[in-house]
């Protein structure tokens, strides 16, 4: 970051001195004032709850211009790597800051595949869950055990540790996802192959099975490998933030990776597109098209509590650039399956033509976001509705990762310790008990 030709002054109406704090611009976005002096020179404590105003770290990682509407990987556009690359070299971008070469996209990709098996005590620990669990809570489990078999590479320090967790990590999401999705509906795990694409490896663990041969279908391999693509990474939204605090305690990579999959699980952020699909089944079971204004006034009504699911961001004040590309991506894969009737994708087009012409999303910049169409289209696939989040959590992953290693690797990187506006009881004795 550069340090700008003019000072931020901060005032105060007590008489307190006034107090000059360093402007930083980066390449591109907003300037940022440094108030890392700030509690030191005024006693005083900025106050941000949700961190709309704070920029709490430098990255070079992924930039968003959410008035533009757009999103760019280490500068590329998020348009054309989902179009021009494959997960693998958006992975190798996001790791290491330029697109590979075909010689380092065949070795990177080959690496990755060589580690896409887990320890077999993973299904042990696996079996401690009812069948009926939450998939992300058997993700949780499953990510934060890794930790326990990696003990040659659990130096967060380590830039070789932290080398070969990311690629432990990359690899083996897409076996622990399958497997917890297997253990599920009853069904053999399947191995991982090493002849199938990252994609295709994924497919056949979730939807093959030992009785038969599995036949990859390209069109839902390589949409599968583009929801992967929109998914890798977001700046700092909530889990990565989780995973960027819990690693600057110094914890390992399998953790503070636990620490995201157990943020994102959450219905206001990753666990958005199971909302959504589940909100659109509700919508649909209630009568459908000829119910979605009824609908609509539900969700303008403050007292309803009811949100439209898949709709609006913290950042985005346009249309996601995720959701213009998910939805061609629904249109790919409903015409291959030969469903473009699906009710829940027409119904979803309904409801998404209404929002963009009602006023009141009009007014709050509420647009469609990733999680909007992703359901549908891995509903299309085969997906149960539960899993989605598990896929959200997969492609994330490399994100996930890179953001930490960003951050263990800046020399000025402390323990992440926010401070607080206490509103609570002042000091006062404990009385007798038969006096309380
Ligand atoms: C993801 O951060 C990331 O980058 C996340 C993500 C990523 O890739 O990591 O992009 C992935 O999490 C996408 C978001 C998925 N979540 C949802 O689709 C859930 C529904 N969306 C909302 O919960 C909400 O829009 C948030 C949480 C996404 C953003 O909330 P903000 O920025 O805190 O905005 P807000 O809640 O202050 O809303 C502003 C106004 C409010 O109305 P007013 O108080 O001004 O009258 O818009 C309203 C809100 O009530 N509003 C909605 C709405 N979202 C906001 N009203 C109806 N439906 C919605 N979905």
């Amino acid at each position: 970051m550069n340090l700008a030709n003019y000072k931020a002054t901060l005032s105060f109406g007590n008489g307190a001195p006034n107090i000059e704090m360093p402007v930083y611009h980066g390449t591109i976005g907003p300037d940022v004032i440094d108030i890392r002096k700030l509690y030191g020179q005024s006693g005083m404590f900025t106050y941000d709850p949700g961190f709309l105003s704070t920029a709490a770290c430098e990255s070079a990682i992924t930039y968003i211009d959410g008035d533009k509407g757009e999103l760019l990987y280490r500068g590329y556009p998020i348009e054309q790597l989902a179009t021009d690359c494959n997960f693998m070299e958006t992975c190798y971008l996001l790791l290491n800051g330029n697109l590979p070469n075909a010689t380092e996209k065949h070795e990177f990709s080959h690496l990755v595949t060589q580690h896409t098996m887990v320890n077999e005590q993973m299904h042990f620990f696996l079996r401690g869950f009812r069948r009926d669990a939450h998939p992300m809570a058997v993700m949780t489990g499953l990510v934060g055990a890794l930790s326990a078999f990696y003990h040659d590479s659990t130096d967060i320090n380590n830039p070789e540790h932290r080398a070969i967790s990311a690629i432990r990590l990359i690899a083996k999401m897409p076996t622990l996802v399958a497997m917890a999705y297997k253990y599920s509906i009853g069904q053999p795990h399947l191995y991982p192959r090493n002849d199938l694409s990252y994609a295709g490896n994924f497919l056949r663990m979730m939807f093959g099975n030992p009785c038969e041969d599995y036949v990859v279908n390209p069109v839902l391999e390589r949409a599968l490998d583009r929801i992967f693509i929109l998914h890798a990474d977001h700046e700092q939204n909530a889990s990565t933030s989780t995973v960027r605090l819990c690693g600057s305690s110094g914890t390992n990579p399998f953790a503070a990776i636990a620490a995201g999959v157990a943020c994102l699980w959450g219905p206001a952020h990753g666990g958005a597109n199971e909302a959504c699909l589940n909100m659109l089944g509700q919508l649909q079971a209630a009568g459908g098209l000829a119910k979605v204004g009824e609908f609509m006034e539900q969700v303008k009504d403050k007292n309803s509590g009811v949100k439209l699911m898949g709709f609006g961001h913290r950042v985005y004040k346009n249309y996601d650039p995720r959701a213009k590309l998910m939805q061609e991506t629904c249109n790919e894969v409903l015409s291959e399956l030969g469903l473009e009737n699906d009710p829940l994708f027409k119904l979803a087009k309904a409801v998404e033509k209404i929002a963009l012409e009602d006023d009141y999303f009009v007014q709050r910049k509420l647009y469609p976001n990733v999680d909007f169409y992703s359901g549908i289209v891995q509903r299309a696939i085969g997906v149960p509705v539960n899993m989605f989040t598990g896929i959200f959590a997969l492609a994330r992953t490399v994100g996930w990762i890179a953001q930490l290693n960003e951050m263990i690797a800046d020399p000025e990187y402390k323990i992440g310790r926010p401070r607080q506006l206490f509103t609570g009881a002042v000091r006062r004795d404990v009385p007798p008990i038969a006096k309380r």
